[in-house]
């Protein structure tokens, strides 16, 4: 083994113990920078995440990164490489990265401990500089939670953040571009929100989020494919009435409409190997007890590792919903209002992550991702690969959201044998630069 970090075939005098441990407690500090007391919910340019990227910032900083907020919102450490801090030469990059926001009340690791991960790491070379620079980046926004976009800030990173998401306007009706202009008011050192033209790879560690690696008995996954997604909104409209005296022939309630659609796209989700479907949030008008409801607005998940299977299940399930509208003189309406092709991730990459958790004692198995991730925005532009630590019981987006300190030590283990074999990848030649990215 001839690598930078490597005495023989062990890695010497490194406690990844400790550093996971580290890792850990800071998922705990940042857990602790939210919006609603008591549940862990941080959303794209709020004040929480403002706290959290304080937290952050300082421990990039003591860890010898030169750090910055882009005009995304995406907090960025940069460890440079060996000899560039005293030529000033670009060099090129290895970006190691995930998000900082999180869905409303959920848990501490989804996208934190990956940048946790990426500032270890980088704790972990002790000063030393290596051939290749470090960018760690934690994304502002991968939930869409505030503006029900998902992956604002790796959008915005490379060049994806379009006119009609600027458009947009959260529940408060704050447009976007209003948002990102008072953010950038506030801060007024922030920098472009773009990939660096030099940027050779980019390396994403998230929690499985599923219980996939736990069934199998494995610390570490590989990632080889992220599921496609669509997303639609969904309306239901019908006639309020007075609930005690309309007889239940006489009555067009959106409701009723909306339930038997949501059993009947469950129901037809089943049928589906691999194809999972969610309505994960609903509102009804006018809202009281006492009177039918005239109005239901739901929202449409679904997710396939192939893109085909995905787009017909959308279809059939916005026919369902013209059926069951036609047949109880409910109006529906609907919009796909996003639309995620499925990713596979780079094989040159995924061979190094191989490698990685191969040298950190641990069977590399190569899985799909269904959640979404940064890295499949990241994906098209530069070569990406993601490992997955097991998430006991599989919990995710919810508070009891769980990782083991000897999962994230491994993790830890594996991600230096990355650097190591990332710096011999770099002398091999690029098929392509970079695809540019312009916002
Ligand atoms: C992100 O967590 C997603 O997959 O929705
Ligand atoms: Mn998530
Ligand atoms: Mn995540």
């Amino acid at each position: 083994m001839t690598g930078i970090l490597m005495s023989g075939p062990e890695l010497t005098g490194i406690d990844f113990d400790v550093l996971a441990a580290t890792a850990l407690a800071r998922c705990d500090a940042v857990a602790a920078c939210t919006e609603q007391e008591g549940r862990i919910t941080r959303t794209f340019l709020s004040p929480a995440m403002e706290a959290c990227h304080q937290r952050v910032r300082a421990w990039m900083e003591s860890a010898g990164m030169t750090v910055s907020v882009d005009r995304a919102g995406n907090l960025r450490g940069y460890y440079a490489a060996s000899g560039q801090l005293e030529s000033g030469e670009a060099a090129p990059r290895l970006i190691i990265g995930s998000h900082l926001d999180s869905v409303p009340n959920g848990g501490r690791y989804d996208g934190v401990l990956g940048v946790m991960l990426g500032i270890a790491l980088v704790e972990a070379l002790e000063g030393r500089r290596l051939g290749f620079g470090i960018e760690v980046i934690g994304f502002s926004d991968e939930e869409g939670v505030r503006y029900g976009l998902p992956f604002i800030g790796s959008r915005a990173f490379t060049g994806k953040l379009l006119p009609p998401h600027l458009a947009r306007r959260d529940a408060n009706g704050v447009a976007m571009f209003a948002a990102l202009d008072a953010y950038a008011c506030a801060h007024p050192g922030v920098v472009n929100a773009r990939l660096h033209p030099q940027t050779r790879g980019y390396l994403e560690f998230h929690i499985e989020q599923g219980p996939v690696l736990e069934h199998a008995g494995l610390p570490l996954g590989v990632v080889e494919t992220i599921a496609g997604q669509s997303r639609a909104a969904v309306t239901f409209a019908g006639r309020a009435g007075h609930a005690g005296t309309t007889p239940m022939f006489l009555r067009r309630d959106a409701l009723a409409a909306a339930a038997e659609w949501l059993v009947a796209v469950e129901s037809a989700a089943r049928l589906m190997p691999g194809l999972v479907a969610t309505t994960g949030r609903i509102s009804c008008d006018p809202g009281a007890a006492n009177v039918i409801p005239d109005m239901v607005r739901c929202s449409l998940d679904v997710r396939h590792a192939d893109d085909e299977i995905r787009h017909a299940a959308v279809r059939n399930f916005l026919t369902t919903a013209e059926a069951i509208g036609s047949r109880r003189e409910i109006e529906v309406e609907h919009v796909v209002e996003f639309e995620q092709a499925a990713v596979d991730l780079d094989a040159g990459l995924i061979a190094l992550a191989d490698k990685a958790v191969s040298d950190a004692n641990i069977s590399p198995r190569h899985m799909t991702s269904g959640a979404g991730h940064d890295a499949m925005i990241v994906a098209p532009h530069i070569p990406a690969a993601m490992i997955f630590l097991r998430n006991p019981g599989g919990i995710s987006h919810h508070p009891e959201e769980s990782v083991l300190a000897e999962d994230v030590a491994s993790a830890l283990h594996a991600g230096l044998h990355f650097l190591d074999h990332f710096q011999e990848y770099l002398h091999q030649p690029m098929e392509s630069e970079p695809k540019s990215c312009t916002t």
